[in-house]
């Protein structure tokens, strides 16, 4: 049996049983949640997000009971309880290949966390080449990272807030940039990096990352994040894509490996 399908059937196991242990662990850690206040929008763009058409795209975490939502629940305490601890903020989701399900995961779990657990959330397209954040969502991919890495725009000018998902901040990647590995491996990027660190200090930030097998992106921003998350998709990751791809980022903190589309729900979905 392949490790997914083995995967796959451990979670139908225990998806009751630790969806309760997973729900009572959420109450917890949000019994425990130091009340951490949302940010102030005074520069950043407002925007409004159509409900409908993102649960179109499929980005059930906006809804308040919903089973899936529920699993994106658990995820988000599994990532609150591995990183508040050791003070880590700032998370990178890629996959083995492209197709996994990455961008829907960073959205999702984003506003999971912003929603559910009163975080602040920062939520940047790292993905320059296949950038999509900015259509699930429904909104304007520029001015985004292109434009700050070429044309020195300031961060303030691209970040947009979600007007109805309170906490939630998004950092476009303002077009395809087909030489991103250079630029990801300059010294821009490293700055970048450090300036979002340093001015949101009481935000997650989600880095929405390119496939590990596509390009060398992932790998340069694994060394400047606390930890990633792995994304792989039933049916379409196999075992040898995970065993490459962990070698790959072999010395890197990894959360865990969230297995996608495993379940046939809702008329075939997680
Ligand atoms: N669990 C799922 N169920 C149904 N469709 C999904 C699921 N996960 C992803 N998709 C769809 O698959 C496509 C690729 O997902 P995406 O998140 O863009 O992948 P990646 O960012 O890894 O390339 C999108 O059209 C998305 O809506
Ligand atoms: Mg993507």
């Amino acid at each position: 049996m392949s490790l997914i399908k083995k995967a796959l059937e451990r979670a139908k196991k225990e998806r009751k049983t630790s969806l309760k242990v997973w729900q009572e662990e959420a109450e917890e850690v949000r019994a425990s949640s130091q009340e951490i206040r949302p940010p102030i929008y005074s520069q950043t763009r407002c925007v409004q997000v159509d409900h409908e058409k993102l649960i179109d795209r499929k980005v059930f975490s906006i809804l308040e009971k919903d089973e899936v939502a529920d699993q994106y629940k658990l995820l988000r305490t599994m990532v609150l309880n591995r990183t508040r601890p050791v003070g880590h903020n700032t998370i990178e989701i890629t996959s083995f290949k492209e197709g996994e399900g990455k961008s829907l995961t960073c959205v999702n779990l984003a506003i999971t966390l912003a929603k559910e657990s009163r975080q602040n959330v920062l939520l940047v397209d790292m993905d320059l080449r296949r950038p999509s954040i900015h259509s699930i969502l429904g909104i304007d991919p520029k001015p985004g990272l292109r434009d700050y890495f070429l044309h020195g725009i300031a961060l303030k000018d691209m970040l947009i807030h979600p007007g109805d998902i309170e906490r939630l901040t998004v950092l476009p990647a303002g077009g395809r940039m087909d030489n991103s590995s250079e630029i990801i491996g300059s010294h821009g990027m490293e700055n970048l990096i450090r300036e979002l660190k340093g001015r949101y200090q009481d935000r997650y930030i989600i880095f929405d990352a390119p496939a590990l097998a596509t390009c060398s992106d992932p790998l340069i921003l694994s060394s400047h994040v606390d930890a990633i998350l792995l994304v792989a998709r039933a049916n379409h990751t196999t075992a040898e894509d995970i065993t490459s791809g962990m070698r790959l980022l072999n010395d890197k903190d990894i959360l865990g490996i969230v297995l996608n589309d495993s379940q046939v729900r809702r008329g075939g979905a997680y």
